[in-house]
């Protein structure tokens, strides 16, 4: 794993587009996984800065998601599609038809089942994006004994309904279920770009970078095992 210690957020975020826009130079047809929450939104508005600075183009870019919650649609300010399209996809030339969006307006697995089909269509991602819960949930897989390899409904834990509580008029109102990828395809990337910002991080970085065990219950931990880390952290989640 490459860690790379930024002063604050706004440094995280400019380093962590700085990776991501030699990648697209190189290669415009770029497969995307992307991320929701907090962290991702620097990189994101200083990726479609350098679009309008002619730097890169999305044109040949195509992108799947990993997570959505249950029972909401796009059209709800709180479901990860709107997210997506007010911090990225409305703002750059990206097109439609390479926009993958998980999608559960019920609990029910088969969603999960056709969100496999459109994962294993896509293939191998150049670059996954990705945030760490406060848990050390990796995309909504929860810290459990065991975790799944494929796409799936989840049953979100107290803690990260909590910790997202603040993205809704008040904690009732956070759905209980998300569609997640699984481990498996989470890691189906050649890179992976993790970020993790602020001191509520801190005990998830800590131990994915110093834990001398790998485990299901701190699914961040995980991340030891790719081939190819690039973990981008500021100094409050890195020093506590
Ligand atoms: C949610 C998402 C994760 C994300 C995490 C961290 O639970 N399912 O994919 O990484 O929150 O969010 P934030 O970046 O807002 O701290």
């Amino acid at each position: 794993m490459k860690l790379i210690v930024c002063k604050d957020y706004d440094d995280m975020s400019k380093k962590a587009s700085e990776l991501v826009i030699s990648n697209m130079v190189e290669k415009p047809q770029l497969k995307f996984g992307f991320a929701t929450g907090s962290s991702p939104i620097g990189l994101y508005k200083n990726l479609i800065a350098a679009q309008k600075e002619g730097e890169i183009s999305f044109k040949y870019a195509k992108s799947v998601n990993l997570d959505e919650y249950v029972g909401i649609g796009a059209d709800n300010e709180q479901s990860y599609s709107y997210f997506m399209h007010k911090n990225l996809f409305d703002q750059v030339n990206i097109k439609k038809e390479n926009i993958n969006l998980p999608y559960a307006p019920e609990n029910d697995e088969k969603y999960a089942l056709e969100y496999r089909k459109v994962l294993d269509e896509f293939g191998q991602r150049d670059i996954q994006i990705l945030g760490l819960g406060e848990n050390g949930h990796i995309a909504f897989n929860e810290p459990a004994e065991k975790l799944n390899r494929r796409a799936s409904i989840i049953k979100l834990t107290e803690s990260t309904i909590e910790a997202n509580a603040r993205f809704f008029e008040n904690e009732d109102e956070v759905p209980r279920y998300a569609l997640s990828m699984g481990v498996e395809e989470v890691f189906n990337s050649r890179t992976l770009i993790v970020l993790a910002s602020g001191k509520n991080k801190h005990e998830a970085v800590k131990r994915l970078l110093n834990d001398d065990t790998i485990s299901t219950e701190l699914p961040c931990s995980l991340l030891n095992l790719h081939p190819n880390v690039y973990l981008f952290v500021d100094e409050e989640a890195y020093k506590g």
